[in-house]
Formats: C-alpha cells, sequence, structure tokens
C-alpha cells in the first residue's frame, strides 16, 4: 500500500504494525531520526486544524525531515492547477505528503498521480489518523483486554462516525454509533463497508438511535463536535436540536461499563456535544488522544516510507 487515504484500506495487520511502532515512538521520539534527513514532507491544508497541523509537522521534524506547510491559498491548485499536476509536482520535490481537505475524491486523486506516500488528514468522509491514535489509547488503556469490549459514538453521523465504524469493523469489536435518524445518520457507504469488513473479522456493527441503549455496558463512550469544518450555518439550529439527547453527560456514562472511559477527537464544544464535568473529569483520555496524534502519524509516515503496509484487498 503506497498510501493512507482511507481507514478501510487497511488491514488489522497494518493496524497493528503502525500501533506498536507508535508505542515505540511515544517513548522515543527520535529512535528513527535520520529517515527523513535533508528530505521533505509536505502538509497541505484547506481546512483549519491544531492537533493533525502540529502532531505531522513534529512527526516530520523527529524523523529528520522538514515540513513544507501549505494553505491552499499558497498552492496554484487554487486558481485551477489540476490535482494531477499538483501530485506530480510535490511528488519532485517531497518524499511523502499529508492533506486535510473536504472532497475525499480529490485526496484519492492525490494518491493516485503522487508517486510518493499520501495521507488523508482529514475529509468530509475520514479520519484515519485520528482512529490510530484513537486506538493506540484505546489499548494503552485496556491493554490487550479489549477484544469483548463495546465501543460506542454519539451525536453527528460524520466523518468521525464513518471512521470509528470502520475502525472498529477491522479491530473485530463491538462497535455502536448513536445518531438521529435520517439526515445526521452516518453514510450508508460507510455502514455497508462496515458490516462487509465485519463479516471477515467477527466484529458486530449497531446503528442505533437511542443514546441510552447505545452506552448499556459500553467501555468508550466517545463524541466528536455537531457542526463539522464545512457545515452549513443554516443546519445549526435544526442540528442542535435533533443532537441533544445524544449528549454525553454524567447520567449517560453512568449507564456505560464499571471501568468505562470517555474520548473525543478535539476541538470540543463543552455543554453541547459533552458535559464539562465527563470531558475534564477522571474518566477522559482526550489528552492522551491528542498527544498520540503525532506518535501515530510518525508511525505511518515511517512505515509507508518504508514500504510495509499491505492494505486490505
Ligand atoms: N482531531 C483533529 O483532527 O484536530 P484538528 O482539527 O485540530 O487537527
Ligand atoms: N468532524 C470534525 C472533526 C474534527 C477533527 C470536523 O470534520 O470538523
Amino acid at each position: 500500500m503506497k498510501d493512507l487515504l482511507r481507514t478501510e484500506h487497511l488491514s488489522r495487520g497494518d493496524v497493528d504494525k503502525i500501533l506498536t511502532t507508535a508505542r515505540e515512538f511515544a517513548s522515543n521520539p527520535l529512535k528513527a531520526n535520520q529517515i527523513l534527513s535533508g528530505k521533505s514532507v509536505a502538509i497541505y491544508m484547506t481546512k483549519p486544524s491544531t492537533r493533525t497541523r502540529l502532531a505531522s509537522e513534529t512527526a516530520v521534524a523527529h524523523l529528520g525531515g522538514h515540513p513544507i506547510f501549505l494553505r491552499s491559498d499558497d498552492l496554484q491548485l487554487g486558481r485551477g492547477e489540476t490535482i494531477a499536476d499538483t501530485a506530480r509536482i510535490i511528488s519532485g520535490f517531497s518524499d511523502a505528503m499529508i492533506i486535510r481537505t473536504f472532497k475525499q475524491s480529490d485526496v484519492d486523486e492525490l494518491g493516485r498521480f503522487a508517486t510518493i506516500p499520501v495521507i488523508n488528514g482529514l475529509t468530509d468522509e475520514d479520519h484515519p489518523t485520528q482512529l490510530l491514535a484513537d486506538w493506540t489509547t484505546i489499548l494503552e488503556h485496556f491493554g490487550s483486554d479489549f477484544a469483548g469490549r463495546k465501543f460506542a459514538y454519539f451525536g453527528d453521523g460524520n466523518n468521525m462516525a464513518n471512521s470509528w465504524l470502520i475502525m472498529g469493523a477491522i479491530m473485530g469489536v463491538h462497535v455502536v454509533v448513536a445518531t438521529p435518524q435520517g439526515r445526521f445518520a452516518p453514510a450508508s457507504t460507510a455502514v455497508k463497508r462496515a458490516q462487509e469488513i465485519a463479516e471477515t473479522t467477527g466484529a458486530k456493527i449497531e446503528i442505533l438511535h437511542d443514546a441510552k441503549d447505545a452506552a448499556k455496558g459500553a467501555s468508550v463512550l466517545y463524541t466528536d463536535v455537531w457542526m463539522s469544518m464545512g457545515d452549513p450555518e443554516s443546519e445549526r439550529s435544526e442540528k442542535m436540536k435533533a443532537l441533544s439527547p445524544f449528549k454525553v453527560d454524567d447520567s449517560l456514562l453512568s449507564i456505560g461499563a464499571s471501568d468505562a472511559v470517555f474520548m473525543h477527537c478535539l476541538p470540543a464544544h463543552r455543554e453541547e456535544e459533552v458535559s464539562t464535568s465527563v470531558i475534564d473529569g477522571e474518566r477522559s483520555l482526550i489528552w492522551r488522544q491528542a498527544f498520540h496524534r503525532r506518535t501515530t502519524i510518525q508511525a505511518a509516515l515511517f512505515h509507508l516510507l518504508h514500504g510495509e503496509l499491505n492494505g486490505r484487498e
């Protein structure tokens, strides 16, 4: 596998490999600080970012390379140069590329025309590097004792909900997404893909519309913002109303397993999708998740640069 374009492209072996290396980069960030020596990695973003940008630039620096950060108005791409031509030019200067943008198809196209590894740093449909950080955090917290557990996501059926389902399917666990019915439910293509993967891994996929049912016995309660980057402001009030039963608060957390934890990819809006007491409480793993954004992007870059990821057929 040349690129990391979609969560669904990862095999379980690839995930295990990245997560193992991420843990090594957690304790020894400079253990491979020569592999990008004298080289650069282009980081191109058409949406804002705090964690992914900082994690990516730091990961590249720890691998001995130079990050080149580019926004859309820095490139001729914003003035009509094609994705294919841009991909070829960046491939001539850099050894890898990380991209955050709106359309998944743009990221797929960039991967197709680039001769260097391309990593998806978030699209409207998917956020693979976030899920790698989340699962590094989950394994660190629960150890190998995660197989029989239930992993529940609450709120908007957005890119994070899609990725949560797919990664849960790859990991072979009981994965739940709880959203309102209708337009804020996860994409049917993501649900179908998760179900297909689950058939090969033994995972259980559930799409529920009742937050309490979803929380029952769950080991992880996960949520994300209700208004994602690019969501139309015109739907804000309708969305807030529809999603309010899915807020993760102390009463929902108490329905979870006795050792349940709270997770969030961040940025968070306290008292919207999560109560302050939960996100800032003792069961919250948010800072460790954010820490692992760097270790996992560093590990993904490391294995892609070595051509060591096999992908899923
Ligand atoms: N979780 C995440 O991707 O954060 P940023 O949008 O700040 O990069
Ligand atoms: N769903 C959010 C995730 C941010 C990391 C968004 O796309 O804005």
